[in-house]
């Protein structure tokens, strides 16, 4: 497949790409990159990466993809944004190097756009008075201030004589300034493709969707799967695994009836009140679940960590980690998978060493403002 017109003038404007295929920008939380293209994977679309803009709390892979498969994309649950690249890695230094004449812009890219966002969702057509909201995002502070490249984007669109600035906006185009370029997109979701139903009720430090996705598309859970979440919360894990797809059983559990209560409302919410009997979630004290050894697949929990889920006083997560890893080692069975997340690596990797079980793969990722790694151990490369 073509890449990048070398010799057509540069930054976007000469993006020659195979015609059946579409070159679609992915918006995730900084670190889930894998995890989403392991989604893709997941979900049968075959991709190949181009370029990936990794920006402060967030990252954006510029994937190529079958145009048909495009909507299927609409599906991704570890995924913030879907994006319509209009012009890529535009040089942007300095203000001059976006000016109105400059060749940086391909207005063409961006009808293309439109009209993908038109076909993806056909009710949201909006009339020939486009308002338009322009946002920047980036990977640290530049010479060329976050606002000028906005500006730059906005007389862009303003050129057009029916087009304004508005709020709330019909359209909105994104420029990412990462190492002196900047690469604006047009946005193809709204907020409704991040949100979730289940999610009526949230408490403290409960997990973004997107990244509790993350979590369950990086156990590799399976249709025939007994899974489980020993330390619930509002139930995002469990809501995102409903989501995820078929399984054998679902158990959730939290020591707090609270969090139980959250958890079977978010479950009730994706089963469309819909009675199943292969859902239980109860509460239980995860240092001793109720549950015979060996009977879960895949065990996927945001563990307690930081000061805000620090529950007995000083450093107690070492002792905490070493009784709770003890108990899921005897509840996952011997080729099971657990996918655990905390930032506090060290205390949790001190304890899979006690314990025999290798917890070597590990994904860093940002979590409410701070950065924290979701450790995956396979059991089967243990003990
Ligand atoms: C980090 S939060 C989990 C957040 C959850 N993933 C979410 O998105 O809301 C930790 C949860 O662990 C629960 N918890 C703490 N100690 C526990 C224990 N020994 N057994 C079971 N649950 C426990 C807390 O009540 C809290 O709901």
């Amino acid at each position: 497949m073509a890449g990048r017109d070398e010799n057509s003038a540069q930054y976007g404007r000469g993006l020659v790409m195979n015609p059946s295929q579409q070159r679609i920008g992915l918006l995730c939380f900084a670190g889930l990159q894998r995890a989403s293209l392991e989604e893709l994977s997941q979900r049968g679309i075959s991709f190949h990466v181009r370029d990936s803009i990794t920006l402060r709390n967030h990252d954006l892979i510029l994937v190529d993809i079958e145009r048909a498969a495009v909507p299927k994309l609409l599906g991704l649950r570890t995924v913030e944004d879907l994006f319509f690249p209009v012009a890529e890695k535009a040089p942007a230094a300095a203000e001059k190097d976006l000016q109105r004449k400059g060749k940086w812009w391909n207005q063409e890219q961006l009808f293309a756009g439109l009209h993908l966002k038109n076909e993806l969702f056909p009710g949201a057509k909006p009339n020939k008075n486009i308002g338009f909201a322009v946002f920047v995002k980036q990977d640290r502070d530049h010479a060329l201030h976050r606002k000028q490249a906005a500006a730059a984007i906005a007389d862009k669109l303003g050129a057009f004589r029916r087009w304004k600035p508005r709020d709330p906006a019909d359209i909105e185009v994104w420029g990412f300034l990462k190492d002196d370029t900047l690469t604006t997109c047009l946005r193809l979701t709204d907020n409704s493709f991040r949100q979730r139903s289940y999610r009526s009720e949230e408490r403290s430090g409960s997990l973004r969707p997107t990244l509790a996705a993350a979590l369950v598309a990086l156990s590799h859970t399976g249709p025939g799967d007994v899974f489980l979440d020993p330390m619930c919360g509002s139930g995002t894990i469990v809501a995102e695994r409903i989501g995820y797809g078929p399984f054998s059983h679902l158990y959730g559990c939290d020591l707090d009836q609270e969090a139980v209560r959250v958890t079977q409302r978010a479950v009730e919410a994706c089963l469309r009140r819909e009675k199943r009997d292969n859902v239980t979630i109860r509460q239980c004290d995860a240092r001793r679940l109720d549950l015979d050894a060996g009977c879960i697949d895949t065990l996927v929990a945001n563990l307690p960590w930081g000061k805000q889920y620090n529950l007995q006083g000083q450093r107690p997560n070492e002792r905490l980690y070493r009784q709770l890893l003890t108990e899921f080692d005897r509840v996952v069975t011997a080729s099971g998978t657990m996918v655990l997340l905390t930032a506090e690596a060290s205390a949790l990797s001190r304890a899979c060493e006690q314990l025999g079980l290798a917890g070597e793969d590990r994904l860093k990722m940002k979590v409410l403002g701070s950065w924290a790694q979701a450790m995956v151990i396979k059991k089967e490369a243990s003990h």
